[in-house]
Formats: structure tokens, sequence, C-alpha cells
């Protein structure tokens, strides 16, 4: 079977695809054919850059995968041939906190990854992808649960609040979709006016262009009388945070995703403002199982700007290094 590999540090182009042997499940273990996958900044991060990472080489890259369960191994009660199912970002967290043995089960970066014809995954490493979702549901185990994660899970999300959302990447428009889905009222930023056209179209209510406006969070500001958010969805990271810590109200919350910027900042507004930060990283296999009850009853679909078939898989991450998406990017396999 085929499979794309992290070989060293040259970039993306330096991607190899191999031939690896079809491995058999063992107990416990599910067989998946990949169908698609989809990538997130995490996944170009890997490949630019994977020995401060502490990759090993070869190295399968990817987390989110989705397909169909061609075998199982004894034992396994939950999945029969045929299912349709998504990968979970962690191999081994299935519920209650995370912790240091379930980080070291994240795909594609310290355990394999997914860009890869077969993959064994363990029977608690799946969900069922709903009845109305195509493999699209490729697009779910990263970004859009962290966006769940941090809006609901940790945020505690409430009809009526406001939530600041930074760019249009797949993290924050999976944020748009679920803060809509709760009534919330959302201030979205992002670097394009053809992007904010297309946030406007999906029911951003206040939209900023973060290059026109480098001071947006006086815009925030403005826009909330003064007060400032209730829920930040930090994606940004060090060069955004300052900004972000300005436009929360007093009590709010910042969910703390984000490393696309590198700056440092003065934490003291964070304790004056008696700010609640959760660091987050991505989620358990039970929210994944809320958000899903949550998106089948809304039929929500993932945002996809661009499919690549397997072959041209580099192209997606190219397309990701520019930023010229908006959503998510899939492969198809
Ligand atoms: N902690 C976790 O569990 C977790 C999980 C998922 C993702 N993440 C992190 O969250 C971040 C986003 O991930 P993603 O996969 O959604 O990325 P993505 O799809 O590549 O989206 C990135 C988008 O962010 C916007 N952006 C870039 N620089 C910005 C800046 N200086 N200020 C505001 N917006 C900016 C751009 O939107 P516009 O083109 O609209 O400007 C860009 O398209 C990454 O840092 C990733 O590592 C963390």
């Amino acid at each position: 079977m085929k499979a794309y590999e992290i070989v060293g540090a040259d970039g993306i182009d330096a991607l190899a695809l191999s031939d690896r042997p079809t491995a058999q499940p063992g107990p416990g273990e599910v067989l998946v054919r990949m169908r698609a996958n989809s990538i997130n900044f995490r996944d170009l991060s890997m490949i630019l850059d994977p020995v401060p990472r502490g990759i090993p080489f070869p190295r399968i890259p990817n987390s989110d995968g989705a397909g169909e369960v061609v075998a199982v191994g004894t034992g396994v009660t939950e999945w029969k041939t045929g299912d349709r199912v998504a990968g979970t970002f962690f191999r081994n967290w299935d519920s209650g906190g995370i912790t240091a043995a379930i980080m070291a089960s994240a795909l594609g970066g310290a355990t394999e990854g997914v860009l890869a014809e077969e993959v064994i995954l363990p029977e608690r490493g799946l969900v069922a992808i709903p009845d109305y979702m195509s493999y699209e549901a490729a697009t779910l185990p990263c970004a859009a649960l962290t966006a769940w994660r941090s809006l609901v899970e940790e945020g505690k999300l409430r009809a009526g609040e406001t939530v600041l959302l930074l760019g249009t990447g797949g993290v924050s428009i999976f944020a748009l979709q679920i803060a809509k889905m709760h009534g919330a009222t959302v201030i979205q930023t992002s670097g394009s006016d053809e992007k904010i056209s297309r946030i406007k179209s999906m029911g951003a209510d206040h939209t900023i262009n973060y290059r026109s406006n480098p001071d947006w969070q006086d815009a925030v500001l403005d826009l909330t009388d003064g007060v400032g958010v209730d829920h930040v969805v930090e994606v940004g990271g060090g060069g955004t945070l300052a900004r972000s810590a300005a436009s929360v109200r007093v009590g709010g919350h910042i969910a703390l995703i984000g490393i696309l910027t590198t700056d440092r900042i003065d934490p003291t507004v964070l304790m004056r403002k008696s700010v609640r930060m959760t660091g987050i990283y991505v989620g358990s296999r039970q929210m994944f199982k809320s958000m899903l009850t949550a998106f089948e009853a809304h039929e929500t679909r993932p945002v996809i700007d661009r499919t690549f078939p397997f072959e041209n898989a580099k192209d997606a991450y190219h397309l990701m290094e520019k930023t010229g998406h908006f959503g998510k990017i899939t492969i198809s396999l």
C-alpha cells in the first residue's frame, strides 16, 4: 500500500511516496481503507520543521482521515467491515482529561499519521461518520473538535454571547459554524476582503480586516460598547494574544490554541481582567461524539476550499503555506 513519508527536513517537495506492506489488525485494532485526509496548519508545521518537533524519519504525516473499515482484529466489538469511520486525533484519548501518555498518541507526530491508503487504528480511536456526511468527515478530528472544545466544552458558550474569531482557516470557520449554531454574535477578522465577504454570507455579524486595520482590538471594543467579547478562539498565538487580551471582557474566556505568529506579551492585563485562559490540545473521543450529535442535528457540513488527489497531495500543503485557502483543504484517496 502507498503512503507518504516525511524523510527529512527539506520541506513539502521532499515528501516521499513509498510502498509499505499491508498489515493486519492485531487484537483490539481496526484496518481502515482511507478515502480522505484533511490537512491542518500543524501537519504543515510537522513537514516544514520536523527536527525541533522530534519527528523520527520516516514518519507518515497527517492526523485527520476518514475511510471504510476493511478488517477488524480479535476482540473488536464496535466496528465491522464496511463501516464508515473517521479517526480521532489521538490514538488513545477516549474520555476524561488529557495526560502525557495521551499526548504521546497524537497521529502524524508522536505516532504514524494517516496519509496512507491503509491505516491501523485502535477500536477506540474511531468515530462513526453520520449518515448525512460523506468522507468530508476527514475535516473533523482536529480543526472542528478544537473549535467545539474551545467554545462548548471549555467555554460553556451560551446564546447571546459574543465570540471573537481570528482568520478564516480550518479552526475559525468551524468555530463560526458552531458559534452561530448556539445563537452567539460573531466578530471575525481576516486579512482578505474577499474572504470577509464569504464569512459575512455564513453569518459573521461583524468583520474586521486585520491588515487594513492592524489595531483591530479597538474595533472589537467599539463593536461591544467598550465591554469586550465573552470568548476568543485564539488561533494566532504570541503575535495576536495581546490584542485578544485587549478585546476580551473582564472575566471572559480565551481558548489558547494557535502558533500562527510569535511574540511576547505582558501578562498583567490577563490577571487584571480576571481572564480565564484554557490551553487547548484538540479533544477526546467523547467530545468528538458530542460534537457529532450537534452537527447531525443541524446537518452541519464542513467548508472545503479544495480537494487534491492523493498523487498531488504536496499541492495541498503548498496551498496552505500561501494561506490561499478558506476553511479546509482535503486530499482524496
Ligand atoms: N491547540 C490545538 O489543539 C490546535 C488544533 C488545531 C489548530 N491549532 C492551531 O491553530 C492555528 C490555526 O490552525 P488551522 O489549521 O485552522 O490553520 P489554517 O487553516 O492554516 O488557517 C490559518 C488562517 O489564519 C489566519 N491568519 C494567519 N495569520 C494571522 C494573523 N497574524 N492574524 C490573524 N489571522 C491570521 C489566515 O486567515 P485569513 O487568510 O482569513 O487572514 C489563515 O488562513 C494554528 O496555529 C494551528 O497550529 C491548534
